[in-house]
């Protein structure tokens, strides 16, 4: 019989992970069938044990229930506890175990995709909502010179960069402490990085952090974790204020996807045909 999974979000119709997930199961040789679920905004929990019930095996989870998806699942992962976020359910044994690949995803896209080193390198994230959160413990364990969290509202990005100090000591990230700084905007002004990712949502209301010129410093990456069929604003911004790269979230879409496709069957799919199709549109 079939598997089924699927993603849940709100919305959901341009959900690219179908697509994905279906190349995937092609490529590996898996009987699986992946779709997409409009969930009611008050209606998650209902619509997962309602699909679980129905005989699925597993669901990615996007916006706005990845904090709802982490409160639902039985058991969690470290990357999961720490995210305090779940974006991947595999219902197992009567359990909902919650993961987070996500970060990973990110990783990986950057590493491997983009081919930057990650080790010892300036890294700047902006943004202290979920987005960050999700990012930020496999991005210390690739063990930066640096990682400077930037913030429209100032405190949270301090209490953010608070908590994961006490994170990276506590669960090792690798074993070597990164200085996490903690800021608003404005003062970044006279700091230059290697890399800058975008983990607000500005992106999706067409909007961009309000970045001081300078920061991107030679052969520097902008990075945006959302996606769109255009440069999104921030990456405009980004190539106007001298970035030499410029890449959205389209390789993080894949390789979080490829990482949730590991843990349902235990085969990770090889990424590049995949990624390199849904560039082409
Ligand atoms: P997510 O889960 O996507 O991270 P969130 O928890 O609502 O969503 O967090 C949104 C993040 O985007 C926050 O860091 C927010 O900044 P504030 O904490 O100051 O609200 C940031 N953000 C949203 N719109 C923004 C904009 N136009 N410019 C800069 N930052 C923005």
């Amino acid at each position: 019989m079939t598997d089924r999974y699927a993603v849940f979000g709100n919305p959901i119709a341009h959900s690219k992970s179908p697509q994905i997930h279906a190349a995937f199961a092609r490529q590996t040789g898996q009987d699986l069938s992946y779709e997409a679920i409009l969930a009611p905004r008050d209606g998650f929990i209902h619509a997962v044990r309602a699909f679980a019930a129905a005989g699925g095996r597993g669901a990615n989870v996007t916006v706005p229930f990845k904090q709802e998806a982490y409160a639902l699942a039985t058991r969690r992962s470290l990357r999961a506890s720490v995210a305090r976020a779940v974006n991947t359910l595999t219902f197992r044994d009567g359990e909902l175990d919650g993961d987070n690949t996500d970060g990973v995803g990110l990783v990986t896209d950057l590493v491997a995709n983009l081919g930057c080193t990650l080790h010892g390198s300036r890294i700047l994230l902006l943004g202290a909502g979920g987005a960050a959160r999700g990012v930020l413990l496999p991005l210390l364990a690739q063990q930066p010179h640096s990682l400077t969290l930037a913030n429209r509202t100032v405190t949270k990005a301090e209490i953010l960069a608070a908590e994961f100090e006490t994170v990276a000591s506590r669960d090792g990230a690798a074993g070597v402490e990164v200085p996490i700084a903690a800021c608003g905007f404005a003062a970044l002004a006279g700091a230059a990085f290697d890399i800058v990712i975008n983990a607000t949502s500005a992106s999706l209301a067409g909007d961009a952090p309000d970045l001081p010129d300078g920061l991107y410093a030679s052969g520097a990456l902008a990075y945006d974790m959302m996606y769109g069929g255009d440069l999104t604003a921030f990456l405009r911004r980004a190539r106007d204020q001298g970035a030499a790269r410029l890449a959205d979230g389209l390789g993080m879409l894949v390789e979080q996807a490829a990482e949730a496709f590991l843990l349902w069957r235990g085969v990770r799919p090889h990424t590049a045909a995949v990624l390199a199709s849904l560039h082409q549109g």
